[in-house]
């Protein structure tokens, strides 16, 4: 029996979940919200110190543990704000450094990824769609490749900005939902899909100026951003798929909890034979219990005992039990930029 508490805090989530044996046993979170106006990175980070106890004693209540029973501490190491990702590492240096247990350090996009497998998914090609990320991500030769991406915005913050424009606080995205489920008339926006990237601050532009110029109801606006930015979006999954053979399509991330995006990625992949999986609101968006998935399976395998075991990048990650985690806790650093494709992948 394996018990792992992954701890999360990229951007506006602090979360702290418990995993045993691949079971979801807490999720606890804190999100930090606006009335109006989006992330102020330092505000967030803030409230992930004032929160960090509270939530983590949560997650041990909800998982009825205590934390003698813990054996390692994963926590998304990044890509993410930095000051919220360094809230999440000193909480996590702390508890290690308390329990005497080791770190593991988890990219965020990769669990966002690896946690579709609690639905059924086994090798899925997966449309990441979340504030700050917008990718088309699945596995091949070793890594989690990138097979498309935005070049500029991630498609929720694209949302959350025309929602500030407009008016709405953080976050945008269920609200934008709720206006476009009355949006009568289809506007043509602009529809940037650039071989499998795509790309959406002009059609941010675009946007403002048509509801500046006060010719257009919000709610067409609304609907209209998400028939043309999904589809986008959907488009470029299929061609991943088409192009790696893989019959699964996972969706991941915030925007993912949209009703909409996840009607049309249904369609496209019963057009094509696919299987479609959506893991429930609280794995789509940023929450710690994937981060404890991911560690958990991260952690096994660098347990395992292998005759290349000290060639394994794990080695690297992992602060192996024997030592004294201090020895190493002061080397480990939060990587706000880290790419899905750096990750070395040595579970699969
Ligand atoms: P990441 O670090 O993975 O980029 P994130 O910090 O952006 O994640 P998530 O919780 O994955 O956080 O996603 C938040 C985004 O999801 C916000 O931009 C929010 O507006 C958007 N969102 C939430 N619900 C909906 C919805 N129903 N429709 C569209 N967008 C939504
Ligand atoms: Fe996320």
């Amino acid at each position: 029996m394996t018990i792992i508490l992954g701890i999360e805090s990229t951007a506006h989530t602090f979360g702290v979940g418990v995993v045993r044996d691949g079971k979801v046993l807490s999720n606890a979170k804190s999100a930090y919200t606006t009335e109006s106006g989006g992330i102020i990175p330092m505000d967030a980070a803030k409230h992930h110190k004032e929160v960090a106890e509270e939530v983590y004693s949560e997650s041990l209540n909800v998982a009825r543990i205590n934390e003698g029973e813990i054996d390692a501490i994963a926590f998304s190491q990044g890509p993410g704000l930095a000051p919220c990702l360094i809230q999440g590492i000193n909480f996590a240096k702390e508890l290690s450094r308390g329990l005497g247990k080791p770190l593991v350090p988890v990219n965020h996009c990769v669990a966002h990824l690896e946690v579709g497998k609690l639905t059924g998914t086994k090798d899925p090609v997966m449309l990441y769609a979340s504030g700050a990320n917008t990718q088309i991500i699945a596995y091949a030769s070793g890594k989690f490749r990138v097979f498309g991406e935005t070049l500029d915005v991630g498609v929720g913050n694209f949302i959350d900005n025309f929602a500030r424009h407009v008016g709405i606080g953080f976050p945008g995205g269920p609200e934008i939902e709720k206006l476009a489920k009355n949006g009568k008339n289809f506007i043509e926006l602009p529809y940037t899909v650039k071989g499998m990237d795509i790309a959406l601050s002009g059609i941010l532009t675009n946007l403002k100026q048509k509801f500046d110029s006060k010719k257009y109801k919000l709610e067409d606006l609304a609907y209209s951003l998400q028939e043309t930015v999904f589809a986008m979006l959907v488009e470029t999954a299929e061609r991943a798929l088409a192009h790696t053979g893989k019959k699964e399509l996972l969706l991941g991330g915030g925007v993912a909890c949209n009703s909409r995006l996840q009607e049309m990625c249904k369609i496209m992949c019963k057009e094509r034979g696919a299987k479609f999986f959506c893991p429930e609101r609280s794995l789509l968006v940023d929450n710690a219990a994937m981060i404890a998935f991911l560690g958990e399976i991260m952690f096994k395998t660098s347990s395992r005992p292998t005759p290349d075991f000290t060639r394994r990048i794990s080695k690297k990650l992992l602060l192996p039990r024997s030592r004294s985690p201090t020895q190493k806790l002061e080397k480990l650093d939060i990587m706000p930029r880290q790419r899905t494709d750096d990750v070395g992948v040595d579970w699969r």
